[in-house]
């Protein structure tokens, strides 16, 4: 295992250099994919059913055991949360020298992916992880892939724990929350309840991990494909649409604590057929997940159908089970 860990290390220090282009980051994800993998047998065809079942939450899904373990082959995701996260450690032992860094890892999947990374590269008793995770699948593996890798020293507890109910005790001791639980557009998955719930928890100093998500709206008039199906993201690449701006901004809205709305008074609205909804995610510093660079980053595309009387778009980001932005014409 020591030969394994050596190897993380070198890895992940790769994974840090900006010069590193694309092909060489997929390369070696693949490759800490494929000997996880072969740890946990996690995303092997044979696996049982409740490693493929979303976990449905008070506000919005968690994604299924082997979803989560494929994440980290989304690769400007990955890389820029870990250059992101390394980052934000490294200036919080500036700020605080001689203390322990302490992470609230809310999400962490079957393979605590980014205690995994993290971890070869500092000492034992530099940083520390408080892990939460609501699949039970996903917990057991975790605790148990941590040991085998013999990076428990880095772990100070796990959590079988939803992260948008969970109550933080000794909050203060956490120097960075850190929490990939989204989807684009701030769909489906539980960041901004997770957020709404921990947050406020913390001290007033502690480092959120990602910093903001802002997502932008662009209206389209119907865009044909030879095919005849519905337009996908692809579809609009490149095709000049009619920007309606930044529609929600994460950091603006927790301070509102949640409640957000917004209206928009749009000229010949009834011509448009489509709305994309452009997400963007500022991880730590100037470290951007940029459009297009990442599942959560793709666009989202809505169907809308204004009346001809209609004059303005209402934009909506209501706490509900389905959780997504809600949009209406009036
Ligand atoms: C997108 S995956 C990311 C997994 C891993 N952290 C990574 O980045 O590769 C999100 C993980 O967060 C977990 N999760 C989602 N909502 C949660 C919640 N409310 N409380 C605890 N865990 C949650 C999911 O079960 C899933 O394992």
């Amino acid at each position: 295992m020591k030969q394994f860990i050596s190897s993380l290390k070198d890895w992940s220090q790769k994974l840090l250099d900006t010069n590193l282009v694309e092909a060489q980051a997929e390369e070696i994800l693949a490759a800490i994919h494929e000997r996880l993998v072969e740890m946990t047998g996690v995303t092997a065809a044979t696996s049982p059913q409740d490693y493929i079942r979303d976990t449905s939450l008070e506000f919005g899904n968690a994604i299924c055991t082997n979803e989560a373990a494929k994440c980290i082959l989304d690769t400007w995701r990955t890389v820029k949360f870990l250059r992101g996260t390394y980052g934000a450690i490294r200036h919080c032992q500036s700020k605080n020298p001689s203390e322990k860094i302490q992470l609230l890892y809310a999400g962490c999947g079957p393979h605590a992916l980014f205690l995994t990374l993290l971890a070869p590269m500092f000492e034992e008793g530099e940083i520390g992880f408080t892990l939460l995770e609501v699949n039970p699948a996903s917990f057991q593996i975790a605790q148990r892939l941590v040991r085998q890798l013999g990076l428990e020293g880095y772990m100070d507890s796990i959590h079988l724990e939803d992260a948008i109910r969970y109550r933080v005790p000794n909050s203060k001791q956490f120097h960075i929350l850190f929490s990939e639980t989204m989807d684009k557009a701030l769909c489906n998955e539980a960041f901004v309840p997770i957020l709404l719930n921990l947050r406020p928890q913390l001290g007033d100093d502690v480092t959120v991990i990602p910093a903001n998500v802002v997502v932008g709206a662009t209206l389209f008039p119907r865009i044909k494909r030879a095919d005849g199906l519905y337009p996908q993201a692809a579809d609009f690449k490149g095709v000049k649409g009619h920007s309606l701006g930044v529609v929600l901004d994460l950091a603006s809205k927790l301070k509102e604590n949640g409640s957000w709305g917004l209206t928009v008074p749009v000229k010949g609205l009834s011509k448009f057929r489509h709305l994309a909804f452009n997400t963007e995610v500022s991880i730590w510093g100037d470290i951007v997940l940029e459009q297009w660079e990442s599942h959560i980053t793709m666009p989202k595309i809505e169907a809308i159908s204004a009346s001809p009387t209609d004059r303005q778009i209402q934009f909506e980001y209501p706490l509900e089970r389905a959780l997504g932005i809600r949009i209406s014409t009036s």
